[in-house]
């Protein structure tokens, strides 16, 4: 297995481009179930969960072209065209679902477009259980019947689904991305209530729409879809990845550094610029993104609490913990989205953080420089914060287990020594 090897103390200073939304990415690709036509995707990131993403739906039958992508303002971002002629199969089998939870949006395009699906149900992760009842509450609603059997969600629909009024009792990104999906073939109108408002459900809300869907009410908490009888092929460019853009941000406040992230939507992570500004960063947009500069004021504690969007993001929760711990004065953290979100906690303390957690909330009393050390990464942000508190360290830390991080950080330690971080990855033996 890799690791990442960084030796902290340089602020960092130059750009860093940010690429398209991974958790926008995840939801666009199975959106070409739902059509015979081919569904054009720009700007998508290079991560291993979209090549699992594009593995699961290759053996559901869909064919797929990759090219390059010189647009998009000068990012590598690829073109990936994804063609679901013809669904060979309509299973989506444990081997690949255990590796990536977002495999079960595959269920409410299929059960669209074939009247069946059969989806391992995802299980557990390490930041929580993460139960997929309500995307199934929500399509019984619709007319399907779904049976849970050998760790397999089995759902049927004789004829087509039926449009519904759906209300979400607790808001979920993936549920109502799945019913989104469903409701653009169902017969007559699907009402979402207490629908998630996250930029990556406007984001495939659009595409839908591109698509042909007929849907009112994009980027608000309710979302309501006229079925139509069939979608067709579309081009469509994947949004702005705002967690990555988050992530580096810290990476420039917690080293104390000044770097233009090229790519980045300010619009997209207003609480999280409120967040860090609270802190003492300046952040400005400019023409190609937005600018964060931390290097010549002290950085204060400040508190949050993760909510749905528009509120602070719990993708974000373990990347400012990191810098809290490096802020003068004591944070409260508070997390409400993930029972189980502060795997980082133990590790970030290894580097001489410290922090309390009592229940959801953690309390982050600054220091004044972390040290570095030999860290293991648990999953995916968890990761990230590791590699934050990593370049802000003195001397030496070794992030473990970066698997997780390749899920979700396209070239990490590339962008990070364009701007002046000493950072290398050391390639593991298969075998660790
Ligand atoms: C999406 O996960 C994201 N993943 C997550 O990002 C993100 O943390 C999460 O939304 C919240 O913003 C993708 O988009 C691929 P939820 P999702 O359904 O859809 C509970 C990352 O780091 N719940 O909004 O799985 C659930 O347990 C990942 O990029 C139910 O109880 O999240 C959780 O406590 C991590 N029953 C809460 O709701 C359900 O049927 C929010 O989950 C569904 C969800």
């Amino acid at each position: 297995m890799d690791r990442i090897r960084i030796v902290g103390g340089t602020p960092l200073k130059g750009i860093i481009p940010i690429g398209g939304a991974k958790n926008a990415a995840l939801a666009l690709m199975p959106a070409c179930l739902l059509t015979e036509g081919t569904l054009a995707l720009s700007n998508l990131p290079h991560l291993v969960d979209i090549s699992t993403m594009a593995n699961l739906l290759a053996q559901h039958g869909v064919g797929m072209a990759l090219n390059g992508d010189a647009r998009n303002g000068g990012h590598t971002g690829r073109v990936l065209e994804l063609t679901a002629a013809e669904i060979v199969n309509t299973t989506a089998p444990y081997d690949l679902v255990r590796k990536m939870r977002a495999s079960v949006l595959v269920l409410g395009p299929l059960l669209a477009r074939c009247g069946e699906a059969r989806v391992s149900l995802p299980g557990g992760c390490a930041i929580g259980t993460r139960p997929v009842d309500l995307h199934l509450k929500a399509l019984e609603q619709m007319g399907a019947r779904i049976e849970l059997a050998e760790g397999y969600i089995a759902a049927k629909v004789t004829g087509r689904l039926k449009g519904a009024h759906i209300i979400f009792p607790q808001v979920t990104v993936g549920g109502t991305e799945n019913i989104l999906m469903a409701a653009t073939l169902a017969e007559g109108e699907t009402v979402i209530a207490n629908a998630a408002r996250e930029p990556e459900v406007a984001d495939l809300a659009q595409c839908l729409i591109a698509m042909g869907a007929r849907i009112e009410g994009v980027g608000t908490g309710t979302l309501r879809v006229q079925g139509v009888a069939a979608l067709h092929g579309a081009e469509y460019s994947v949004v702005s990845d705002r967690i990555e853009t988050g992530t580096y941000a810290v990476a420039a406040a917690i080293t104390r550094g000044d770097v233009e992230l090229v790519g980045a939507r300010v619009d997209l992570l207003e609480s999280v610029i409120k967040t860090l500004t609270e802190c003492g960063v300046a952040i400005e947009a400019t023409p190609r993104g937005m600018r964060v500069k931390a290097d010549s004021t002290e950085l204060v504690g400040t508190d949050i609490m993760t909510e749905p969007y528009p509120g602070f993001p719990t993708d974000m929760q373990a990347q400012l913990m990191a810098l809290m711990a490096t802020a003068s004065g004591a944070s409260m953290i508070t997390e409400t989205i993930f029972e189980n979100r502060y795997m980082h906690v133990p590790e970030l303390m290894r580097m001489g953080a410290k922090v309390n957690v009592h229940g959801a909330s953690a309390i982050v009393r600054g220091v004044p420089k972390l040290s570095g050390a030999p860290v293991m990464a648990t999953d995916l942000r968890a990761s990230s914060s590791l590699i934050l508190a990593g370049l802000a360290a003195e001397g030496e830390t070794i992030v473990n287990r970066v698997y997780h991080l390749d899920r979700g950080y396209e070239r990490v330690e590339e962008k990070l020594a364009a701007c002046g971080a000493q950072i290398e990855r050391i390639k593991g033996e298969a075998a660790e």
